[in-house]
């Protein structure tokens, strides 16, 4: 028997809605032949993939980022707006492709306005300058008479775009990005990149680019900028991916915990740092990229530049695990972008004239769906299970948050066992449920099952109503299942 005991009182913190954030960059099939696809009967009279639209609106993507990835740091962002028949075509050397620059800044902005979500760029810190990421600020932020603030007008843009979220560069502590950076050159180059940025909007929100490379030397690099330039942090960025290349489906599960290190690492830092330092303003965690990729990771060029990962059940599950880590760390990730949101390492699959729902969609959808504004701080108990360095964990992962406004509890659930459906008992302090509960379930026939065009439901989502007494709820969740469970009290 396992037990979830739930108190009303024992509140983490809010969850911020930008946990539910994408990332799109100019890669593959991501924006043209995904997003983007003007002269499709399927396209709006702007060029955009009205069914991919509408699959992104289940998702209700809070925030998405922009333009990469490692594309950014070879990027000009000047190519990209204006008339697109003067927009140059260049070598795009991240991806080994070419870049037509048919889609820039403003189309950017007009499909975050599509799917209602925030914008969030990303500055070239590679072999871009300074004064190319103040421009941009400027560009889309001015409202002054400027040469630049007239230039996004020229352009049909006379109210400014007001993006909030800014990075400086992407992944710049790895080998493989254009114009990495050693420590010591990154916290010098955001002090002078970020002081002139803010200068231009002083409202914007800046991200340090921190660790995307877990095996280099994270907490010097991280104390450094921290030391050089905390005034003017107010995210520091991370990036994971993870994957199951061994086909070790127990070691997988333990995904929950590789994230929980990190995270829980990176909160100790900024802590001990703003102790040291005697840091005033608060410093979030942007998981600013995260999922699973490991099939098209490191695959031959041409392969590689498509990212066209095909998902099955355990990835689902893990992306499930993703949402508990953030939840439970509510506190201190603000921020967390999906990588990437279409075609490439993506949730939704494109062909010419139709699309299907990976089964990495289904968890998102249903955490967004249900998750409320207060994390809780649940104890649960039970099932266990042991595999490589981890012993006697919990065979159930689980968060849960309280919606303030609604006063909806709502409790999520990953039954890691690939066999044995987990029989629990759910009780409640500090309040009462209220009728009868709701259950969605993401499950599938087997672990490895995968949608497909041809197959685009073996793993979809279900509804069950849940039986509720006052303070208690019995509830058997099935294996190898993700389950959210949404209640009135
Ligand atoms: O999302 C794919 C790539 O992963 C991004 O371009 C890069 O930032 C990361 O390594």
């Amino acid at each position: 028997m396992n037990y979830i005991k739930i108190d009303l009182d024992r509140q983490l913190g809010n969850v911020h809605p930008h946990i539910f954030g994408g990332f799109t960059e100019h890669l593959g099939r991501c924006f043209y032949g995904g997003i983007y696809e003007p002269g499709s009967p399927l396209a709006d009279e702007q060029g955009f993939r009205k069914d991919v639209l509408e699959a992104l609106q289940r998702l209700k993507l809070s925030v998405v980022r922009y333009p990469g990835g490692n594309f950014v740091s070879g990027y000009r962002w000047m190519d990209g707006v204006g008339p697109v028949e003067s927009r140059p075509a260049r070598l795009e050397l991240a991806w080994r492709s070419v870049e037509t620059n048919r889609f820039g800044t403003n189309e950017f902005i007009e499909f975050c306005r599509k799917i209602n979500a925030e914008p969030y760029f990303v500055v070239n810190c590679g072999d871009g300058d300074m004064r190319e990421a103040r421009d941009w600020v400027e560009y889309c932020n001015g409202s002054q008479n400027t040469a630049l603030a007239n230039l996004r007008r020229a352009h049909g843009y006379d109210a400014p775009h007001n993006v909030k979220y800014w990075s400086i560069g992407n992944e710049v502590d790895g080998g493989w990005q254009i114009g990495y950076k050693t420590p010591e050159e990154y916290a010098r180059a955001y002090l002078e990149f970020a002081k002139v940025m803010k200068w231009v909007d002083p409202s914007i929100k800046l991200f340090a680019s921190a660790v995307s490379t877990w095996k280099g030397e994270f907490v010097e690099r991280i104390q450094l900028l921290l030391d050089q330039a905390h005034e003017l942090i107010d995210y520091l960025s991370i990036h994971w991916y993870v994957g199951n290349p061994e086909n070790d489906f127990a070691g997988y599960m333990t995904a929950s915990e590789l994230i929980e290190q990190r995270i829980s690492a990176i909160e100790g830092l900024i802590r001990a740092m703003r102790l040291q330092r005697k840091i005033r303003q608060p410093i979030a965690i942007a998981v600013d990229e995260w999922n699973v990729w490991y099939r098209t990771m490191g695959a031959t060029a041409a392969e590689q530049n498509n990212l066209e990962e095909k998902y099955n059940l355990e990835d689902a599950l893990v992306v499930a695990m993703h949402f508990n880590a953030f939840i439970r760390h509510a506190r201190s990730v603000k921020m967390a972008n999906l990588a990437q949101i279409v075609n490439v390492i993506a949730p939704i699959f494109t062909c010419s004239d139709n699309l299907f729902l990976q089964t990495i969609f289904h968890p998102f959808e249903i955490y967004r769906r249900a998750c409320g504004s207060t994390a809780l701080d649940v104890h649960w108990t039970g099932d266990t299970f042991s595999v490589n360095e981890f012993s006697a964990l919990r065979t159930l992962d689980v968060s849960a948050t309280l919606d303030d406004r609604t006063r909806t509890l709502s409790v999520f659930v990953v039954n890691r066992s690939e066999t044995e459906a987990m029989e629990t008992v759910i009780t409640l302090d500090g309040g009462q449920f209220a009728g009868t509960g709701c259950a969605w379930i993401v499950n599938g026939p087997d672990i490895k099952a995968e949608n497909s065009f041809a197959d685009p439901n073996r793993v979809c989502t279900t509804e069950a109503a849940v039986t509720t007494r006052a303070t208690s709820v019995n509830y058997t969740f099935e294996p190898h299942s993700v389950t959210a469970l949404s209640f009135d009290l």
